[in-house]
């Protein structure tokens, strides 16, 4: 990435810390991206190819590291094309607060070298939130990709994640028409909220064909149509162990009647192996298989007869491959999925697991508005329009 460096344009410092000073590009604004964990490379990998097609702005690619095994960081970014990260924060795994406040205070370090004009984050997720924070305090402005969801469930770690998020940033952009009426009954100004559809989906259609010809199902010996693909992952659902064990129970009920394709999730895995609940879920005949690569969860989504899941990104993507996903929660922060058909809310009893129904095969694409594998085009022409030949912002020292 080229930097041609001047020194007539504001600098960063750091309070506290003893960070060099780096100066900015002269020619080009200098964009941060951000990227931490598994949807976040789904979002941003769109972006960042649509922003390199116009050229206006020196990309830096920041990997917190919050995902870091290669099944659930390398190999969803090398499906992608993502390209490698200029920084990878290493903050690895922890409690919200050590992995909110190692994020934040890395990416800190990370903003004062880098003198960026904006900052882009995506989602939900600790990185997401903690990045902001830093952007903020040193007053650089902040693009959230993904703006607007809310599940009203303060009780969910993203919830929090997402209003605050919400709340720090300059421009929002939303994905579906129920975004700008949560930003608006939070006294977010309409003028920031900018509808671009979900580059969730750009990544899917992107992607579709490829995966589609990876025919995982019939490698891992299951019929295409016939089985029902389980993710879970959400705290709610397996951090209890009573309430895990009841799920495994309605898991098990329905491997009687149809085979299960389980790609399990790290956190999932550790608690299913901490009771047996692993080797009940084997011994029923579900495949518990470990996370898989992008274009190979696709192509099993694509497969399926049926998705259980708790996942936000699986609710979006069965509902663009018009596959019927059952979410086992209370509630979503994606009730367009819900209104489109393709989504099921099942609760969070396990007893409803067995209303899960293999649909006929007759998959059909989506029609929700503007998850139309375009939104980061529109979403890039936005950032040049905003950014583009922007000095970065001239910043104080503060305490
Ligand atoms: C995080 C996000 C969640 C998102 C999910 C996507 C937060 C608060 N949660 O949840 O919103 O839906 O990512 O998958 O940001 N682990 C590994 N290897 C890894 C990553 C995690 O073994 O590469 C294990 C560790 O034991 C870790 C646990 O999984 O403690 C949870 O990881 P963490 O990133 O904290 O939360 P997720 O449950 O992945
Ligand atoms: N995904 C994947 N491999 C898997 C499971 C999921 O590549 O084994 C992808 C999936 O296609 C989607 C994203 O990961 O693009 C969803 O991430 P996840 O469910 O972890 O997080 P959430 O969307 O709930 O935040």
């Amino acid at each position: 990435m080229s930097n041609d460096l001047t020194t007539d344009v504001p600098q960063l410092t750091l309070v506290h810390g003893d960070a060099p000073l780096a100066p900015l590009s002269s020619e080009r604004s200098t964009v941060v991206h951000v990227v931490g964990a598994r949807p976040n490379f789904v979002k941003m990998a769109p972006v960042v190819a649509a922003l390199r097609e116009r050229g206006a702005f020196n990309q830096v690619l920041v990997h917190t590291g919050q995902h870091y095994d290669r099944r659930m960081s390398d190999e969803i970014l090398a499906d992608l094309d993502f390209p490698e990260p200029d920084h990878f924060l290493a903050v690895g795994s922890g409690a919200h607060g050590e992995q909110t406040a190692k994020v934040l205070s890395a990416f800190e370090r990370v903003l004062v070298d880098t003198q960026p004009t904006f900052v882009v984050v995506a989602g939900d997720v600790n990185s997401t939130l903690a990045c902001a924070l830093a952007a903020s305090k040193l007053g650089i402005p902040i693009a959230h990709v993904e703006s607007g969801l809310r599940s009203f469930d303060w009780t969910m770690p993203e919830e929090i994640n997402r209003v605050l998020t919400d709340r720090l940033s300059d421009l929002l952009f939303t994905h579906s028409p129920e975004g700008l009426e949560n930003l608006k009954a939070e006294g977010v100004e309409e003028s920031r909220v900018h509808y671009v559809g979900n580059t969730m989906i750009d990544s899917l259609r992107r992607c579709e064909r490829r995966a589609r010809e990876r025919q995982l199902a019939v490698q891992l010996g299951v019929e295409p149509g016939s089985y029902i693909l389980v993710t879970l992952h959400r705290p709610s659902n397996v951090d209890h162990p009573s309430r895990l064990s009841g799920i495994v129970g309605g898991l098990v009920a329905l491997a009687a009647d149809a085979p299960i394709v389980f790609p399990i999730h790290p956190r999932t895995r550790a608690r299913l192996a901490e009771d047996g609940s692993l080797a009940r879920l084997e011994a029923a005949g579900v495949h518990c298989i470990e996370p898989v690569g992008y274009l190979d969860f696709l192509s099993l989504q694509a497969d399926a007869g049926a998705v259980v899941t708790d996942s936000g990104g699986v609710q979006e993507e069965t509902s663009a491959l018009g596959v019927p996903c059952y979410t086992f929660r209370t509630n979503t922060e994606r009730p367009i999925t819900i209104s489109h058909g393709t989504n099921t809310l099942l609760g969070d009893d396990p007893a409803e697991l067995a209303g899960v129904r293999i649909s006929s095969w007759d998959p059909t694409p989506s029609a929700i508005s503007l998850w139309d594998g375009h939104a980061a085009d529109r979403l890039a022409d936005v950032l040049v329009t905003n950014y583009a030949l922007c000095a970065a912002p001239a910043v104080q020292e503060q305490r």
